[in-house]
């Protein structure tokens, strides 16, 4: 198995890919409507503490996980211990309903690259509506959904070095540059100032149980973290690059584009007297409203935004893809490309369910829990699996693997040191697991969906009863 695993190329190609993983719909596209409908500033300062505190730990933590056993999540747990098969497996689980509905936002922004050319921009006015139009009819955003879709069967199906690492190299570099000038552009219009006030000036009267969990989930699901993604992409990594400056990276640069986006955002949100908290379609509707603004240079710039941001979401989605791909690969023995076709079918269906459940199927909710498959997938996930997989990782690694086994790796043998240790290892420990569970705890008490959080629960048990069996 050693022998034939493959390797990054070179360090630059693993730090691309992990922060392409890291970097995508997650930042641009659901962090400024989350920060927008939480309360702004307030939510973001939470969100950057969880993410400088558990989240670095935890990418350090997944990332010596995957390379120590250089195994994908689900090998990676059972190599210490086969009763902790489970929590890679729940992993898996996560990466495939995070499928379910990230395919469907991606076809949005590959639609929106489509849309620049015919006609968006001309009239500014009706940005938004064309926007709800176009997300709840059931043909056209179905058929953009399958495409990004065929994208990633396509980057997958090809294996590590030859896809994913280079659409990352080429494209990401690319995107910066995009949102540097975005943000330019929207804190020098008219009226950003309140914008800016929004984004920079604290609130905490909005903040509430909820918003702790709605921000580390935020900070997960931005990180790829909690559901093995960095375990499968660390097991790729060579035994000689140094995990925690890898780790302070990415979590760097992942952080740096959700506040370049927020920048590029609320400025112009406000300039143009829209609401914060309109929800999922803040970027498809305050983006296109900046650049329909600029006449026909506008029209190259919003081309130029929506292939950036359909490339951002592409190099996540294939790491979630991989996720999955990995476990069928290494644990069930399936070649490559029958693993990518099978899963990426499922795919299909649960992103056309979710689709349909923003339009047509919008008023007939699942029986019991009364969200549609689109909410239900992101829920489950972002405020369920992705802690719940998180305090089971820093259990994992603080309780089961050996310190000194741990202290090799983040030190590669002891070729380096790596200064934070001790602290590293006592926070991941014992204190992030009870953090996560406290914010787990005082966010779940105060959302709507109980049942829900039930249905997560049954599902984690359940898996853990069968934990042997993947
Ligand atoms: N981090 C990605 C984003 O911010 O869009 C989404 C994601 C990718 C989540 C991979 C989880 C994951 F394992």
């Amino acid at each position: 198995m050693e022998a034939t695993r493959e390797n990054w190329g070179s360090r630059i190609g693993f730090l691309l890919a992990a922060a392409g993983s890291a970097v995508g719909l997650g930042n641009i596209w659901r962090f400024p409507y989350m920060a927008g409908s939480n309360g702004g500033s307030a939510f973001i300062i939470i969100y950057l503490a969880f993410t400088f505190t558990i989240g670095l730990c935890i990418m350090i933590a997944e990332l010596a996980v995957g390379r120590r056993a250089k195994l994908a999540a689900v090998g990676a747990y059972k190599h210490s211990s086969e009763r902790w098969t489970f929590a890679g497996a729940l992993g898996v689980l996560s990466g495939f309903l995070i499928m379910g509905f990230y395919p469907v936002v991606g076809g949005w922004a590959l639609a929106y690259v489509w849309k620049s050319t015919t006609g968006l921009l001309a009239d500014p006015g009706a940005i938004g509506a064309a926007f709800g139009g176009f997300i709840t009819s059931p043909v056209q955003p179905v058929a953009w959904m399958l495409a990004f879709l065929v994208l990633n069967v396509v980057i997958v199906a090809k294996g590590i070095a030859g896809g994913i690492e280079k659409a990352g190299k080429i494209l990401m570099p690319s995107l910066f540059v995009m949102l540097v000038l975005l943000g330019i552009r929207s804190i020098t219009l008219p009226g950003a100032g309140a914008g800016l006030a929004f984004l920079f000036r604290p609130d905490f009267s909005a903040v509430t149980g909820t918003t702790f969990l709605a921000a580390l989930g935020q900070s997960f699901f931005s990180l790829s973290l909690g559901m093995g993604c960095m375990i499968t992409y660390g097991s790729y990594l060579k035994k000689s690059e140094k995990i925690p400056s890898n780790g302070l990276i990415i979590v760097s640069l992942d952080t740096g584009v959700a506040l370049l986006a927020g920048l590029a955002i609320f400025p112009a949100l406000f300039a143009f007297g829209l609401e914060p908290a309109a929800g999922p379609g803040l970027v498809f509707v305050v983006v296109p409203s900046i650049f329909a603004q600029m006449g026909g240079i506008g029209v190259v710039l919003s081309i130029i935004f929506f292939v950036a941001l359909t490339v951002a979401a592409l190099t996540s989605s294939v790491s979630l893809f991989e996720v999955v791909v990995a476990y069928l690969i290494d644990q069930k023995q399936i070649p490559r490309i029958r693993a990518v076709i099978g899963s990426g079918v499922v795919m299909a269906i649960m992103g056309a369910l979710a689709s349909l459940s923003l339009g047509v199927m919008s008023g007939t909710p699942i029986p019991l829990l009364g969200v549609g498959a689109f909410d239900l997938f992101d829920i489950l996930t972002d405020k369920i699996f992705l802690a719940i997989g998180g305090l089971l990782l820093a259990v994992f690694v603080g309780w089961v693997i050996r310190k000194d086994d741990l202290r090799a790796e983040l030190t590669n043998d002891g070729a380096h040191t790596f200064g934070g240790f001790t602290l590293w290892y006592h926070a991941v420990k014992y204190v992030i697991p009870v953090a996560i569970a406290v914010v787990a705890v005082v966010g779940i008490i105060s959302i709507e969906q109980t049942a829900l959080m039930l249905l997560g629960l049954l599902v984690i048990a359940v898996f853990a009863l069968f934990s042997r069996r993947f």
